[in-house]
């Protein structure tokens, strides 16, 4: 079997992620952060050292400023809802997840009694970038933000970070970055790239499990403007009613996932080990095999640049005359090929690529895919065809 959907889920994980999670399961097993006993110490250990594997791979020079949540649409939600105000303006791109479009268009939408925000989606080429002009001229005295997603999910076409990093700055307002199909697989700087506020989820690239994610707030962002999602209990000034005021508490209320997160913490530190250099390099070749390989199929069509170097390790495709979801059973039912098809929650990015509403058939690699299964999977969909 051929698992392909790695820009949906990671699978497998890496070595040591599921041993991770069984022994906090099995052996620590206690709240952490809650109690003082040696388990729920050690509970709380667990999960600060995955909060400074974190800050070692994105950058981050404090580990509280990453704050845990449960995947990174709750981690876009918290940095949208809880920055923005009415009247402010965000830029964004037409190469976007619904995990942003939602909430920017829910907030754009005015609603009894309250002003909303004004959105602007600067256009992406057909072949998914942006070019960084364009988002510089959409900058307004009120833009607040600039939100954009590091790599498409649909086509893998990145997009252009550091200079929007650039432009945020001259123009003083934030940059969010989406980082949940690049956490992990491309190198990522948020002091070099400049990036404010960036969304992460542990269950793609990171290898962690499901259920986990979170968002890394950088030094520009004010932790006092910026409003918490939930609040609750915290572990910390127990003696109070209201809030803490300081990272990560502001915004971690409620049991934290312990077990995710020992098991989120063991990827990291295997990407850590690896190097995210190494992944990237390793990644770049099986996606330049797959692009290749599909293209040269008489009649298929393969969206995005054509450029492994310019892209994530997902490839998108059609062949006229078939419908993706056909595609995507025969692969599974007769190949062992494990894809995803359709619209990948991503209806703006199919629009821009001109593959809406059918969608498209997507392979998307991972660190422990092999060469010899891109061979194996261009043969089958030769075949199919
Ligand atoms: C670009 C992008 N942003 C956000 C998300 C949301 O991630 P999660 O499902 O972890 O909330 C995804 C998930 O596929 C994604 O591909």
């Amino acid at each position: 079997m051929i698992y392909f959907d790695n820009a949906a889920t990671s699978w497998p994980k890496p070595p040591g992620v599921a041993e991770a999670m069984l022994r906090f399961l099995n052996q620590v097993g206690a709240n952490p952060g809650r109690s003082g006993h040696r388990l729920s110490i050690e509970a709380g250990r667990i999960v600060y050292q995955t909060r400074e594997a974190l800050a070692e791979l994105f950058n981050v020079g404090d580990p509280l400023r990453i704050v845990f949540g449960s995947n990174a649409t709750e981690a876009l939600n918290l940095a949208l809802r809880g920055y923005l105000r009415p009247g402010d303006h965000v830029i964004t791109s037409s190469m976007e997840h619904n995990s942003v479009m939602r909430p920017l268009r829910a907030l754009a939408r005015p609603s009894a009694g309250r002003q909303a925000i004004a959105l602007t989606v600067v256009p992406c080429s057909p072949q998914g970038f942006l070019d960084p002009a364009d988002l510089e001229a959409a900058i307004r005295p009120e833009t607040a933000m600039i939100v954009l997603n590091h790599a498409s999910n649909v086509c893998g076409s990145l997009l252009p970070v550091r200079e929007a990093g650039a432009i945020a700055r001259r123009h003083g307002c934030l940059l969010l970055v989406d980082a949940a199909q690049t956490a992990g697989a491309y190198p990522l700087d948020v002091k070099a790239d400049q990036i404010d506020l960036l969304a992460f989820t542990g269950h793609k690239a990171l290898g962690g499990p499901m259920g986990t994610g979170g968002l890394a707030i950088g030094e520009r962002v004010e932790i006092e403007r910026l409003e918490p999602l939930k609040q609750g209990g915290t572990g910390s000034l127990s003696e109070r009613q209201e809030q803490p005021d300081f990272v990560p508490d502001k915004y971690e209320s409620g049991t934290a996932n312990g077990v995710g997160l020992a098991g989120l913490g063991a990827g990291v530190r295997w990407v850590l080990d690896q190097g995210v250099q190494a992944i990237r390099r390793y990644e770049v070749g099986l996606t330049r095999r797959l692009i290749e390989g599909l293209a040269n199929i008489p009649g298929v069509t393969v969206y995005g640049g054509l450029d492994a170097a310019r892209q994530t390790a997902t490839v998108a495709f059609n062949f006229a005359g078939l419908l993706p979801s056909d595609v995507g059973l025969r692969l599974d039912e007769e190949y062992d090929i494990m894809c995803r098809v359709g619209l990948h929650c991503a209806p703006a990015a199919h629009e821009t690529l001109g593959t809406f509403p059918q969608g498209a058939v997507r392979l998307s690699l991972g660190a422990l895919n092999t060469a010899a299964e891109v061979d194996t999977a261009v043969q089958a969909v030769a075949k199919l065809i």
